[in-house]
């Protein structure tokens, strides 16, 4: 299909969704970032349900766009709430990441790109024929490959490629695992947490050593933190002292926040919705984090960003 329009900065194919590109928060004073020397991409992992992948992927998407980076969210999951989380309607779109996957022949990355009504913020929308990938690629040579191959033709275009990621470590997560050149895990600060991250720093391992040596990890997002309760500090500490994990998990966390799931039932991210909550200024800040992390590996040695006034305002969440 022919492409219907072209984004202005990075020359990226990406058809209109008939909406007004937003500018950034202006109340939110965001600094542009330094573009990293070649683009980032970073898969948004964990097998677990719930724990916040999706919501990293769309708040720390638009936060990265606000700062003036080019953008694409790639979205791998069947459930699609990335997609539907950054304003795309399902029903609007033609073609999916799910054709470029099973025809790559038939269908490139740039045919599937859409705008999303944010400026710098495009999207590769995803769909729930995705559930179906692992079944009907089974028999398919370099069916790992797909999406690495894909985003090689597209990625020049962007600063940052982030990859929302479904709940299981089949070949979905293989395939974003081995395009990425890193990884952030998102985790739960709750006890039921850390059951099961042995069986994804194992993937992860095995992913580095099988198919993908460049990958990292390049943090760790802790999610509904709750700064009243020990257990939520408890949990944080524990993973800190994992070997694999050690110096990685970042120094904001993501507090526990409603406006966070109210703005994502609205479909924008939070930063649209309410840019005063601590929803807003914990993705601002941890955005600001792995934006810093361009400048030079490893990645949690970084130096923190200039002070500003978003920086006063999250002081209290960040750990100790
Ligand atoms: N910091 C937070 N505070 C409160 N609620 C949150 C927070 N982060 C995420 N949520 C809510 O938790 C639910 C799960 O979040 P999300 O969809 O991001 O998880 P996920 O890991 O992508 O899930 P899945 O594995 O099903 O794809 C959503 O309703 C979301 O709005
Ligand atoms: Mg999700």
């Amino acid at each position: 299909m022919a492409p219907a329009s072209k984004s202005k900065r990075s020359g990226a194919v990406a058809k209109p969704t008939g909406r007004k590109p937003k500018t950034a928060v202006r109340s939110l004073r965001l600094k542009p970032a330094e573009a990293p020397k070649t683009s980032r991409i970073i898969a948004i992992c964990n097998q677990k349900g719930g724990c916040g992948k999706t919501t990293s992927v769309i708040n720390i998407a638009a936060t990265l766009a606000a700062m003036n980076q080019r953008v694409l969210v790639i979205d791998l999951d069947s459930q699609c709430n990335a997609t539907q989380g950054l304003g795309i309607e399902l029903n609007e779109i033609e073609e999916t990441i799910c054709d470029v996957l099973l025809d790559p022949k038939a269908h490139s990355l740039a045919d599937v790109i859409v705008e999303s009504p944010y400026a710098n913020l495009h999207i590769a929308p995803g769909s729930i024929e995705l559930s179906e990938y692992e079944s009907r690629a089974a028999n398919e040579i370099g069916r790992e490959n797909r999406l690495k191959k894909a985003i090689l033709q597209i990625r020049e275009h962007y600063d940052f490629v982030l990859i929302d990621t479904p709940p299981s470590l089949g070949l979905l997560s293989v395939n974003a695992l081995n395009a990425a050149s890193e990884v952030q895990i998102a985790m739960q600060s709750h006890p039921f947490a850390l059951d099961g991250l042995h069986l994804l720093l194992e993937t992860i391992e095995l992913v580095q050593e099988e198919l993908n040596p460049e990958l990292k990890i390049s943090g760790v997002i802790v999610t509904m933190f709750d700064p009243r309760t020990k257990i939520s500090r408890e949990i944080v500490d524990e993973v800190c002292q994992i070997a694999t994990l050690k110096g990685r998990v970042h120094k904001t966390v993501i507090r526990q926040n409603v406006k966070l799931t109210e703005a994502s039932r609205l479909r924008k991210p939070v930063m649209y919705y309410d840019d005063q909550c601590s929803g807003t200024e914990d993705y601002v800040q941890i955005s600001r984090e792995i934006a810093a992390q361009s400048k030079a590996a490893p990645a949690h040695t970084k130096a923190q960003p200039p002070a500003s006034k978003i920086k006063k305002q999250t002081s209290k969440n960040a750990r100790t």
